[in-house]
C-alpha cells in the first residue's frame, strides 16, 4: 500500500474504512476536559464495547428473578454459547476450543497435560524475555516434575544486535535439542517486541522431533488471523481482556488440537470437565468429556464471560478477515510515518506484516521521559521497562487520524 505523509490522507483512509462504525460500538475514553485520548492500548486492556451492560443486566435480572433456576439451563451451558464464535475467532473446530478461568491458570493446567518429562525429554524451550507470568509457570512445572530449570528450560534469543528471532533460528535449536524437547511454548506474538512467530513452521518442526507444542495467545487473539487446527498446533490458550475487549480480568480461552480429545494422559480434573450427560449423577469416577471442554474443572464464571460474549458479538460480525486487512494498513501507516518524520525513533517490531500484529515497540529518544511527555497529550500507551514504547492501534475503535496525530505529538514532543 502507498501511504502519504499527510493528514488528509489519513482522513481519507477513515473515510473509506470499511470498519469505521464499529468505533461506535465501543466506549472511547475522554480526558478531565472531556476531550478525546489518543487509546492506543487495546493490547492492555481493550475497550468497553457498549453492548456489554445490556448484556450484563440481562443475567443479573435471571438472577435475580430466578435464582438457582437460571443455573439450569440457561448458565450450566453458556460458555457453549461462546464455542463457535471462539472457534472462528482462532481457525479451530468448535470442540478444540472453550472459555475458562483465568491465562495463567491454563497455562497450569496445559502443562500438566502437554509437559510429561522424563530423564531423556524433559526440556521446554521458550522466547527468553517471555511474559514474566509464562516463565514463572513454566520455570515452577519443571520444578513440580524435579527437574532444574537451568538445564531444562531452553530460551531462545535473538542474534547479537538483533531485536527479534529469526524463525530458522528457533527450527535450528529445535533440531539441536531434538529428543531432548518435551514442550515448545511461544507467544503468538510477543508482548515486549509485537514479533509475530511462525506458529505453523515452528509446530511442525517440534512435532518433528515428537515435541509437544502449544502457543500463549495473549497477544494474538483478536489481532491476528490463525488456523490453529490447520496448523496442527497441540494446545494454545490466551486472555480475553486485551483485543478482545471482554474487560479487566476476563476470562481466558484455551485450544486443545481434536487429535487429543480422547486424552488418557496426565490432566487435572475437576466436574465440569465430566460428561454432560451424568454430571449431576455425582458418580466418583471422571469421565471426561471429549472435547477441549474436557479441560474444565470448576463450573463457568457467568458474569465474566457475558462482557466476552457481547465482544465476540462484534468481532464475529467485523470478521478477523477485515480486521486483519484494516489492522496491516492501520499499522502501515503507523509505520511509514515514523519513518518517514522521525528517525531518531527506531522500530524494533519486524517490518513484515506477516511478522507481526497490530502492535509496533518504539525505543525513543528519552525513553520513560518521552512515555510521559506523550501520555500528558492525551496518548494513552504503555512503557515496558528497559525501553519500549508499545503502540497498538485496534482496527474495531481507532481511526488512521490518531495515527498521523499520534505521530504528530510525539515530533513534538521529541522536539522540545
Ligand atoms: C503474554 C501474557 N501472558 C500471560 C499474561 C498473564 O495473564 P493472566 O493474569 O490473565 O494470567 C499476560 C498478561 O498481560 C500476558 O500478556
Amino acid at each position: 500500500m502507498n501511504f502519504e505523509n499527510s493528514r488528509s490522507f489519513a482522513r481519507m483512509m477513515d473515510k473509506n474504512d470499511s470498519l469505521k462504525s464499529y468505533r461506535e460500538k465501543f466506549y472511547y475514553p475522554k480526558n478531565g476536559n472531556n476531550k478525546n485520548v489518543i487509546y492506543f492500548c487495546g493490547n492492555s486492556l481493550g475497550l468497553q464495547p457498549k453492548s456489554v451492560r445490556k448484556y450484563v443486566e440481562k443475567e443479573l435480572y435471571v438472577w435475580e428473578r430466578d435464582g438457582v433456576i437460571g443455573q439450569h439451563g440457561r448458565w450450566e451451558h453458556f460458555h457453549e454459547r461462546l464455542m463457535d464464535n471462539t472457534a472462528r475467532l482462532v481457525g479451530a473446530k468448535p470442540s478444540e476450543v472453550v472459555v475458562m478461568n483465568a491465562l495463567t491458570v491454563n497455562i497450569h493446567l496445559l502443562l500438566v497435560s502437554f509437559y510429561q518429562p522424563n530423564q531423556k525429554r524433559n526440556k521446554v524451550i521458550i522466547e527468553k524475555g517471555t511474559f514474566p507470568s509464562d516463565q514463572y509457570a513454566i520455570q515452577s512445572q519443571i520444578k513440580f516434575h524435579g527437574f532444574d530449570p537451568t538445564t531444562s528450560l531452553i530460551e531462545l534469543s535473538p542474534r547479537k544486535s538483533e531485536k527479534t528471532l529469526r524463525t530458522q533460528d528457533v527450527l535450528d535449536t529445535v533440531s539441536e535439542f531434538n529428543e531432548e524437547i518435551s514442550t515448545i511454548i511461544l507467544g503468538g506474538v510477543n508482548y515486549y517486541t509485537g514479533q509475530a512467530f511462525d506458529m505453523k513452521s515452528i509446530t511442525d518442526s517440534g512435532h518433528q522431533v515428537g515435541a509437544y507444542v502449544g502457543f500463549d495467545l495473549a497477544h494474538a487473539a483478536g489481532n491476528l488471523k490463525m488456523s490453529l487446527h490447520d496448523w496442527n498446533v497441540d494446545f494454545a490458550a490466551w486472555c480475553s481482556y486485551k483485543y478482545l475487549c471482554a474487560g479487566a480480568g476476563a476470562p481466558s480461552g484455551i485450544f486443545i488440537h481434536k487429535t487429543h480429545h480422547d486424552w488418557s494422559g496426565p490432566r487435572f480434573a475437576g466436574w465440569w470437565g465430566h460428561n454432560k450427560n451424568t454430571r449431576f449423577e455425582m458418580e466418583s469416577d471422571f469421565d471426561p468429556i471429549q472435547t477441549a471442554e474436557g479441560w474444565q474443572i470448576s463450573n463457568a464464571p457467568i458474569m465474566g464471560m457475558v462482557p466476552l460474549l457481547a465482544a465476540m458479538e462484534i468481532f464475529d460480525e467485523a470478521g478477523m478477515d477485515a480486521i486483519r486487512l484494516k489492522s496491516e494498513k492501520l499499522t502501515g501507516l503507523l509505520e511509514f510515518l515514523i519513518t518517514a518524520n522521525l528517525p531518531e525513533v527506531s522500530i524494533i517490531t519486524p517490518e513484515n506484516p506477516l511478522e507481526r500484529g497490530c502492535q509496533l515497540s518504539l525505543v525513543a529518544p528519552g525513553g520513560e521521559k518521552t512515555f510521559e511527555n506523550i501520555s500528558k497529550e492525551g496518548v494513552i500507551c504503555d512503557w515496558r521497562k528497559p525501553d519500549v514504547i508499545r503502540i497498538a492501534p485496534h482496527p474495531l475503535f481507532n481511526r488512521y487520524i490518531e495515527v498521523y496525530d499520534f505521530v504528530k505529538l510525539l515530533q513534538k514532543s521529541l522536539s522540545e
